[in-house]
């Protein structure tokens, strides 16, 4: 081993920064063998130093002055610190230096992906980013060059390990919300701010970086529609459950067959629990991709946490090191940068199944008023679900469709909540039938 050393300079020694440290120090033999020169972390950006010494930072290595950590002769920025203000001007000074970078912040790539992939092309350096979607997951890395042969058709994911440790511990443990998001929180799945988990925005940002590449196209967050399990009821579970159906935050993105246009939405959804995708439980992620040419195809790992994270962030800098990488960014014409806008299916235009509960006076001739409504938009009733009770009550009436417009079941119900014989919201959900 000749090679000089390959610089890393690092901003972030949280859950992520933590692990790639950890990973870089406790393996550095093996890597080194593997790339054929030492990777040696050389500085770390923190705003508390403090608090990085207490997550065992090598206090020699840590600085909360940016001149001084940009004065680091580094050959790699490794971005583990999130955010897109102070974060984002740190990138684009290192990408002005020509230095590769890697990261794992969804939201600066979701919302400034194609500026940032083109400025580092300018300036001969490249962005490595598979941590940023589905945490430990290396599904970035078949999008872009496993699955290069295919047009891809689909992809249905689990992306954000939080949302789907609280849906599980809900449904399966009967814990509250409250008690499961703090879990998430204290294993180190959450963001700083959780909402951005719950209410479904980092699988949004996650499902735009997939789309781009996935499509070919430029798409940011603002083109996913987005429902967050913040607003979800566990009475909706439970019915579900009744009809087969798992609950799952789903990040789905669709291209309409024979038309170049595309939908991507985030969504709580039933999945029938036959599907792999219901097996995916706690912090897990899973992605299904469906090329043209290979079929379906599906990731599964952990999609947050110390450790799977860090396994991501240092494959990146491995492949940087090895040389492999900064040649295929520079060459091909994968990244956002080099793509058209999006041409979007119109929301009222997207064809799924639905649930819908309402809540409905039992008494002769609701059902028949309620499926009128629906045969007048030719929306097909798959099937139809009420518990005995006494009579000329209110009581849940749960009904499913066959796959119909978006607009005309939101249209329907509407018009289902302005009868008579039903009281308060309509709560829709989409049923999600796999290709
Ligand atoms: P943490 O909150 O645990 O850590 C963030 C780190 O960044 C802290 O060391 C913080 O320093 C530092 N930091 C934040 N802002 C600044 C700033 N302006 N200047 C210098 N340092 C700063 O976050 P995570 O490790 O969980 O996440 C980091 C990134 O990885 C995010 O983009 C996140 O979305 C992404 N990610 C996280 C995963 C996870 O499982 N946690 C999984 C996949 C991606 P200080 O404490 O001193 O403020
Ligand atoms: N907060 C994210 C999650 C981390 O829960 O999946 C991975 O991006």
């Amino acid at each position: 081993m000749s090679l000089e050393p390959l610089g890393i300079g690092m901003i972030g020694y949280g859950t992520v920064g933590s692990g790639v440290a950890a990973l870089l120090r406790d393996q550095a033999e093996l890597y080194a063998a593997r790339v054929g020169r030492p990777i040696e972390l050389r500085r770390v950006l923190v705003r508390n130093p403090a608090k990085a010494a207490a997550a065992g930072a090598d206090a020699a290595l840590v600085t909360n002055d940016p001149d001084a950590f940009f004065a680091t002769d580094m050959d790699i920025l490794v971005e583990v610190a999130g955010g897109k203000g102070v974060i984002g001007d740190y990138v684009r000074r290192a990408l002005r230096d020509g230095v590769h970078m890697v990261t794992a912040n969804k939201s600066l790539l979701a919302a400034d992906g194609p500026e940032l992939f083109a400025l580092a092309r300018e300036h001969r350096a490249a962005i490595a980013f598979e941590a940023s979607c589905a945490g430990g997951i290396p599904c970035l890395t078949a999008l872009q060059f496993g699955l290069m042969a295919n047009r891809v058709q689909g992809l249905y994911g689990i992306l954000n390990g939080t949302c789907n440790y609280i849906l599980t511990e809900m449904t399966r443990s009967g814990k509250t919300y409250a008690d499961a998001l703090c879990e998430a929180q204290h294993k180190g799945y959450a963001e700083a701010d959780p909402t951005l988990d719950v209410s479904g925005a980092d699988a949004a940002q996650k499902l735009a970086i997939l789309a781009s590449l996935a499509f070919g196209v430029k798409l940011d967050e603002a083109d996913v529609p987005t429902v967050g399990i913040d607003t979800l009821e566990l009475e909706d579970a439970r019915f579900g459950a009744e009809l087969g159906y798992d609950i799952k935050l789903l990040a789905i993105a669709e291209r309409t067959p024979g038309s170049d246009r595309v939908s991507a939405n985030v969504q709580p959804c039933f999945i029938h629990r036959d599907q792999l995708l219901a097996q995916v439980t706690g912090p897990m992620n899973a992605l299904s991709v469906y090329g043209h040419a290979v079929g379906h195809t599906l990731y599964y790992g952990a999609g947050a946490g110390r450790l799977p994270t860090a396994s991501a962030v240092v494959s990146d800098v491995l492949n940087l090191a090895a040389g492999w990488y900064p040649a295929a960014f520079g060459a091909m014409a994968l990244t956002p940068d080099r793509q058209p806008d999006a041409r979007l299916v119109a929301p009222a235009d997207l064809r799924s199944r639905f649930y819908l509960r309402l809540n409905a006076l039992d008494a002769a001739g609701t059902v028949a008023q309620v499926t009128r409504v629906l045969g007048d938009r030719d929306i097909s009733i798959s099937a139809v679900l009420q518990h005995e009770v006494d009579a000329n009550r209110f009581v849940p009436l749960v009904v499913t469709t066959h796959a119909a417009p978006h607009g005309a079941v939101e249209d329907a119900t509407a018009r289902i909540e302005a009868l008579d014989c039903v009281e308060q919201k309509v709560r829709l959900v989409r049923i999600v039938d796999m290709p």
